[in-house]
């Protein structure tokens, strides 16, 4: 059945198929949002239902609670977890630093607010994520509709003086409303090109009223697993020092592909 996925789902699926195995029994998970977070619910449903694996997963979004709740996952709020022992997210771009650009798919309040809750962060990615620089993919910031349109301007004018290459944030929409997250938000998505100094950037965002958060990740993500669609996984873990190249099995026994309904 692998065969029939596209050369990007491969390489999401054997980058979630590698990173479900740093889940033990008796662990807490967070479990991101997105494409390849998705992989990842499904694998880590295929290691319930096969090892008899016990965890407990902490949603990072409605649709992957859903999804979970589907695939046979048992979750449970972060408020009940307190605190995790691992996190499994996806990202929009990762940089040699392990620093992510998140929220593509709207979800990076919750998503920050797990993976900084949680002992380790592993990132699963394609390789096209992998950037020298951060920014080609526009940056997701999370803001309250009271008042967004001078949120919006603040943002903007706060550009000015930082290492960006571009400075227009345009309001993310579903349709013709306006986008709205799980928490009732709205996402701006700043088109920047290159961020030079992303740790900065960060700092200047969440200090502008109506900002809630942003989609820049940094010092969160431990360990990033890199897809291919050959199968192979590149490991890299920014603690260790470490990389470690292996090869997935891309045909499964399980009906992992039974679900595939999004
Ligand atoms: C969700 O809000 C995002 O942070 C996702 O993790 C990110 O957009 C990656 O999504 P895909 O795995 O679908 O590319």
């Amino acid at each position: 059945m692998s065969g029939y996925l596209s050369p990007i789902d491969r390489a999401k699926f054997v980058a979630a198929r590698r990173a479900v195995e740093f889940v033990q029994s008796g662990m807490r998970v967070g479990l991101g949002t997105g494409s390849t977070a998705a992989w990842m619910v499904r694998c880590l449903a295929e290691r319930v239902r096969e090892e008899g694996l016990r965890i407990i997963g902490v949603p990072t979004s409605a649709r992957t609670a859903a999804l979970a709740r589907e695939v046979g996952v048992p979750v449970v709020s972060l408020d009940e977890a307190k605190w995790l022992d691992l996190t499994i997210d996806g990202c929009d771009e990762f940089d040699s630093d392990l620093a992510l650009i998140k929220g593509g798919g709207g979800a990076l309040l919750q998503e920050k607010i797990v993976a900084t809750a949680s002992d380790r962060m592993v990132v699963i990615a394609d390789a096209a994520k992998e950037v020298a620089c951060l920014g080609a993919f526009p940056l997701p910031v999370e803001v309250v509709p009271f008042g967004w349109q001078t949120t919006k301007a603040l943002i903007e004018e706060a550009l000015v003086g930082l290492d960006v290459m571009g400075r227009a944030a345009t309001l993310r929409l579903n349709g013709d409303r306006p986008f709205v997250t799980d928490e009732g938000h709205h996402i701006l998505d700043l088109q920047l090109h290159r961020i030079g100094n992303p740790r900065q950037l960060s700092l200047v965002l969440n200090q502008i009223p109506g900002v809630v958060e942003n989609g820049l990740f940094i010092d969160i993500c431990d360990i990033v697993v890199i897809g291919h669609a050959d199968g192979h996984v590149e490991v890299r873990d920014i603690n260790a020092g470490a990389l470690t190249e292996e090869r997935i099995d891309l045909v499964e026994g399980g009906n992992i592909f039974a679900d595939l309904a999004d």
